[in-house]
Protein backbone atom coordinates (compact mmCIF):
# COMPACT_ATOMS: atom_id res chain seq x y z
CA UNK A 1 0.00 0.00 0.00
CA UNK A 2 2.42 2.37 0.82
CA UNK A 3 4.70 1.72 -2.06
CA UNK A 4 1.37 1.95 -3.91
CA UNK A 5 1.11 5.13 -2.14
CA UNK A 6 4.85 6.39 -3.53
CA UNK A 7 4.52 5.36 -6.72
CA UNK A 8 1.01 7.45 -7.27
CA UNK A 9 2.75 10.34 -5.29
CA UNK A 10 5.46 10.43 -7.85
CA UNK A 11 2.93 10.20 -11.00
CA UNK A 12 0.99 13.15 -9.34
CA UNK A 13 4.00 15.39 -9.27
CA UNK A 14 5.89 14.79 -12.43
CA UNK A 15 9.44 16.01 -12.64
CA UNK A 16 8.11 18.55 -15.58
CA UNK A 17 6.49 21.24 -12.40
CA UNK A 18 10.31 22.28 -11.31
CA UNK A 19 11.76 24.66 -13.03
CA UNK A 20 15.72 23.72 -13.33
CA UNK A 21 17.73 26.08 -11.82
CA UNK A 22 21.15 27.24 -13.96
CA UNK A 23 23.54 29.02 -12.09
CA UNK A 24 25.15 32.20 -13.83
CA UNK A 25 28.69 31.98 -12.64
CA UNK A 26 29.80 35.52 -13.90
CA UNK A 27 30.25 36.57 -10.45
CA UNK A 28 32.67 34.13 -9.67
CA UNK A 29 34.65 35.53 -12.91
CA UNK A 30 34.44 38.17 -11.70
CA UNK A 31 36.68 38.11 -8.89
CA UNK A 32 39.05 35.99 -10.50
CA UNK A 33 39.30 38.94 -12.96
CA UNK A 34 40.43 41.34 -10.33
CA UNK A 35 43.57 39.93 -9.49
CA UNK A 36 46.27 37.84 -11.97
CA UNK A 37 46.52 34.33 -11.44
CA UNK A 38 43.05 31.80 -11.26
CA UNK A 39 41.69 32.24 -7.57
CA UNK A 40 38.79 31.49 -7.32
CA UNK A 41 38.68 28.45 -10.11
CA UNK A 42 36.09 29.23 -12.25
CA UNK A 43 36.18 25.51 -13.73
CA UNK A 44 36.07 23.89 -9.92
CA UNK A 45 33.12 26.36 -9.22
CA UNK A 46 31.17 25.02 -12.61
CA UNK A 47 31.46 21.86 -11.08
CA UNK A 48 30.96 22.38 -7.62
CA UNK A 49 27.52 24.19 -8.64
CA UNK A 50 26.68 20.96 -10.63
CA UNK A 51 27.84 18.71 -7.82
CA UNK A 52 25.27 20.91 -5.20
CA UNK A 53 22.70 20.24 -7.64
CA UNK A 54 22.76 22.87 -9.94
CA UNK A 55 21.10 21.84 -13.30
CA UNK A 56 22.84 24.11 -15.79
CA UNK A 57 26.03 26.55 -15.97
CA UNK A 58 25.29 29.87 -17.29
CA UNK A 59 28.01 32.08 -18.69
CA UNK A 60 27.61 35.89 -20.50
CA UNK A 61 30.61 36.59 -22.18
CA UNK A 62 30.79 40.45 -22.76
CA UNK A 63 32.93 41.60 -25.61
CA UNK A 64 35.15 43.98 -22.71
CA UNK A 65 35.78 40.24 -20.82
CA UNK A 66 35.04 41.59 -17.62
CA UNK A 67 33.55 38.76 -16.52
CA UNK A 68 33.85 34.95 -18.32
CA UNK A 69 36.47 35.48 -20.82
CA UNK A 70 36.00 34.20 -24.08
CA UNK A 71 38.99 32.01 -23.53
CA UNK A 72 37.22 30.14 -20.62
CA UNK A 73 34.57 28.91 -23.00
CA UNK A 74 36.43 25.74 -24.86
CA UNK A 75 37.22 24.67 -20.77
CA UNK A 76 33.54 24.79 -19.88
CA UNK A 77 32.31 23.35 -22.90
CA UNK A 78 34.46 20.21 -21.77
CA UNK A 79 33.78 20.30 -18.75
CA UNK A 80 29.73 20.95 -17.85
CA UNK A 81 27.89 17.92 -17.88
CA UNK A 82 24.75 19.65 -17.31
CA UNK A 83 22.72 22.09 -19.16
CA UNK A 84 25.34 24.81 -20.40
CA UNK A 85 23.57 28.07 -21.28
CA UNK A 86 25.68 30.47 -23.41
CA UNK A 87 24.07 33.78 -23.37
CA UNK A 88 24.96 37.30 -24.85
CA UNK A 89 24.65 39.76 -27.81
CA UNK A 90 24.97 37.72 -30.88
CA UNK A 91 27.23 40.09 -32.59
CA UNK A 92 30.15 38.44 -34.81
CA UNK A 93 32.59 37.42 -32.65
CA UNK A 94 30.10 35.65 -30.14
CA UNK A 95 28.56 33.78 -32.86
CA UNK A 96 31.45 32.33 -34.33
CA UNK A 97 32.46 31.36 -30.19
CA UNK A 98 28.50 30.06 -30.22
CA UNK A 99 28.86 27.81 -33.31
CA UNK A 100 32.10 26.46 -32.35
CA UNK A 101 31.53 25.30 -28.94
CA UNK A 102 27.67 24.36 -29.31
CA UNK A 103 26.10 24.41 -25.91
CA UNK A 104 22.83 23.51 -25.08
CA UNK A 105 21.08 26.57 -25.27
CA UNK A 106 22.10 30.32 -26.74
CA UNK A 107 19.89 33.15 -24.80
CA UNK A 108 19.76 36.00 -27.21
CA UNK A 109 20.05 39.58 -25.12
CA UNK A 110 20.50 42.98 -26.67
CA UNK A 111 23.02 44.43 -24.29
CA UNK A 112 24.97 47.18 -25.89
CA UNK A 113 29.12 46.86 -24.95
CA UNK A 114 29.28 49.09 -22.13
CA UNK A 115 26.53 48.10 -20.62
CA UNK A 116 26.10 47.56 -16.34
CA UNK A 117 24.11 44.17 -16.76
CA UNK A 118 21.56 43.21 -19.18
CA UNK A 119 18.32 45.28 -18.24
CA UNK A 120 15.29 44.70 -20.94
CA UNK A 121 14.79 42.52 -23.70
CA UNK A 122 14.79 42.29 -27.78
CA UNK A 123 12.27 44.17 -29.59
CA UNK A 124 11.55 41.24 -31.26
CA UNK A 125 9.52 43.26 -34.10
CA UNK A 126 11.81 45.54 -35.05
CA UNK A 127 14.80 42.64 -34.98
CA UNK A 128 13.03 40.23 -36.79
CA UNK A 129 14.77 39.78 -39.21
CA UNK A 130 18.49 40.24 -38.02
CA UNK A 131 16.86 37.40 -35.14
CA UNK A 132 15.34 34.90 -37.58
CA UNK A 133 18.93 34.64 -39.25
CA UNK A 134 20.68 34.36 -35.92
CA UNK A 135 17.61 31.52 -34.85
CA UNK A 136 18.59 29.82 -37.89
CA UNK A 137 22.36 29.75 -37.85
CA UNK A 138 22.09 28.18 -34.30
CA UNK A 139 19.73 25.59 -35.03
CA UNK A 140 21.66 24.18 -37.48
CA UNK A 141 24.16 23.31 -34.60
CA UNK A 142 21.29 22.01 -32.92
CA UNK A 143 21.61 24.67 -30.64
CA UNK A 144 18.38 25.46 -28.56
CA UNK A 145 17.58 29.34 -28.78
CA UNK A 146 16.00 31.49 -26.16
CA UNK A 147 15.26 34.95 -27.04
CA UNK A 148 15.44 37.26 -23.79
CA UNK A 149 12.50 39.96 -23.80
CA UNK A 150 9.92 41.88 -21.54
CA UNK A 151 6.79 40.54 -20.49
CA UNK A 152 5.02 42.20 -23.22
CA UNK A 153 2.59 40.17 -25.74
CA UNK A 154 3.84 41.59 -28.80
CA UNK A 155 7.63 40.40 -28.09
CA UNK A 156 6.27 36.97 -26.87
CA UNK A 157 4.86 36.55 -29.97
CA UNK A 158 7.70 38.17 -32.28
CA UNK A 159 10.09 35.30 -30.52
CA UNK A 160 7.80 32.39 -31.81
CA UNK A 161 8.07 34.16 -35.19
CA UNK A 162 11.60 34.32 -35.57
CA UNK A 163 11.58 30.49 -34.91
CA UNK A 164 12.64 30.79 -31.14
CA UNK A 165 12.53 27.56 -29.19
CA UNK A 166 12.36 29.74 -25.54
CA UNK A 167 11.81 33.24 -24.45
CA UNK A 168 13.77 34.34 -21.26
CA UNK A 169 11.25 37.06 -19.36
CA UNK A 170 13.58 39.77 -18.24
CA UNK A 171 12.87 39.62 -14.19
CA UNK A 172 14.39 43.18 -13.35
CA UNK A 173 11.50 44.86 -13.09
CA UNK A 174 9.59 41.89 -11.37
CA UNK A 175 12.05 41.81 -8.79
CA UNK A 176 11.96 45.64 -8.22
CA UNK A 177 8.26 46.01 -7.44
CA UNK A 178 7.73 42.59 -5.76
CA UNK A 179 7.98 43.61 -2.75
CA UNK A 180 5.76 46.30 -2.71
CA UNK A 181 2.86 44.87 -5.09
CA UNK A 182 4.11 41.10 -5.97
CA UNK A 183 0.85 40.53 -7.75
CA UNK A 184 1.09 43.54 -10.10
CA UNK A 185 4.72 42.49 -9.99
CA UNK A 186 4.07 39.16 -11.10
CA UNK A 187 0.87 39.82 -13.72
CA UNK A 188 2.43 40.66 -16.88
CA UNK A 189 4.76 37.78 -16.45
CA UNK A 190 1.57 35.36 -15.71
CA UNK A 191 -0.44 36.39 -18.44
CA UNK A 192 2.82 36.27 -21.39
CA UNK A 193 3.16 32.67 -19.73
CA UNK A 194 0.27 31.71 -20.64
CA UNK A 195 0.56 33.31 -24.07
CA UNK A 196 4.12 31.49 -24.49
CA UNK A 197 1.99 28.00 -23.42
CA UNK A 198 -0.54 28.62 -25.69
CA UNK A 199 1.64 29.23 -28.51
CA UNK A 200 4.09 26.43 -27.96
CA UNK A 201 6.98 28.58 -26.98
CA UNK A 202 9.19 27.13 -23.53
CA UNK A 203 9.78 29.63 -20.49
CA UNK A 204 13.03 30.60 -18.91
CA UNK A 205 13.39 33.86 -16.58
CA UNK A 206 16.00 35.38 -15.06
CA UNK A 207 17.45 38.88 -13.49
CA UNK A 208 17.71 39.98 -10.28
CA UNK A 209 15.80 36.72 -8.74
CA UNK A 210 16.41 35.82 -5.30
CA UNK A 211 15.33 34.00 -2.45
CA UNK A 212 12.53 36.29 -1.09
CA UNK A 213 10.88 36.86 -4.75
CA UNK A 214 11.72 33.30 -6.39
CA UNK A 215 9.18 31.22 -4.89
CA UNK A 216 6.57 33.47 -5.44
CA UNK A 217 7.36 34.05 -9.45
CA UNK A 218 7.60 29.91 -9.85
CA UNK A 219 4.28 29.62 -8.44
CA UNK A 220 2.35 32.43 -10.45
CA UNK A 221 4.32 31.85 -14.09
CA UNK A 222 2.99 28.81 -15.36
CA UNK A 223 5.40 26.56 -17.19
CA UNK A 224 8.05 27.94 -16.16
CA UNK A 225 11.42 25.67 -17.65
CA UNK A 226 14.21 27.57 -16.19
CA UNK A 227 15.77 30.51 -14.17
CA UNK A 228 19.20 31.65 -14.24
CA UNK A 229 20.75 33.07 -11.15
CA UNK A 230 24.19 34.81 -10.34
CA UNK A 231 24.07 38.25 -8.49
CA UNK A 232 21.87 36.86 -5.69
CA UNK A 233 22.81 33.72 -5.67
CA UNK A 234 26.61 33.82 -5.06
CA UNK A 235 25.85 36.92 -3.07
CA UNK A 236 23.94 34.91 -0.78
CA UNK A 237 26.91 32.33 -0.98
CA UNK A 238 29.06 34.45 0.97
CA UNK A 239 26.62 33.78 4.05
CA UNK A 240 25.42 30.41 3.90
CA UNK A 241 28.22 29.02 1.50
CA UNK A 242 27.25 27.55 -2.11
CA UNK A 243 26.23 23.96 -1.16
CA UNK A 244 23.31 25.23 0.74
CA UNK A 245 22.77 28.13 -1.19
CA UNK A 246 21.77 26.43 -4.01
CA UNK A 247 19.57 23.94 -2.37
CA UNK A 248 17.94 27.24 -1.03
CA UNK A 249 17.61 28.11 -4.31
CA UNK A 250 16.41 24.45 -5.65
CA UNK A 251 13.79 24.00 -2.36
CA UNK A 252 12.21 27.24 -4.05
CA UNK A 253 11.47 25.96 -7.30
CA UNK A 254 10.10 22.77 -6.69
N1 LIG B 1 19.59 36.41 -17.63
C1 LIG B 1 20.28 37.28 -18.39
C2 LIG B 1 19.95 37.37 -19.84
C3 LIG B 1 21.31 38.06 -17.85
O1 LIG B 1 21.98 38.91 -18.63
C4 LIG B 1 21.63 37.91 -16.49
C5 LIG B 1 22.74 38.70 -15.89
O2 LIG B 1 23.96 38.39 -16.52
C6 LIG B 1 20.88 36.99 -15.74
C7 LIG B 1 19.86 36.27 -16.34
C8 LIG B 1 21.14 36.76 -14.29
O3 LIG B 1 20.82 37.91 -13.57
P1 LIG B 1 21.27 38.04 -12.06
O4 LIG B 1 22.77 38.08 -12.06
O5 LIG B 1 20.64 39.32 -11.60
O6 LIG B 1 20.74 36.84 -11.33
Amino acid sequence: MLYFAERYYCFTIPPSTMARLSVNINKIALIRNSRKGNLPDLLQAALDCEAFGAQGITVHPRPDERHVRYSDIPLLKKAVTTEFNIEGNPVEQFMELVLQYAPTQCTLVPDAPGVLTSDQGWDTLKHRTFLTDVVARLHEKDIRVSVFVDAEERHVEGAKAVGADRIEFYTGNYAALFPDNPAQAVEPHARCARLANNIGVGINAGHDLNLDNLRFYKEQVEGLLEVSIGHALISDALYFGLQNTIQMYLRLLR
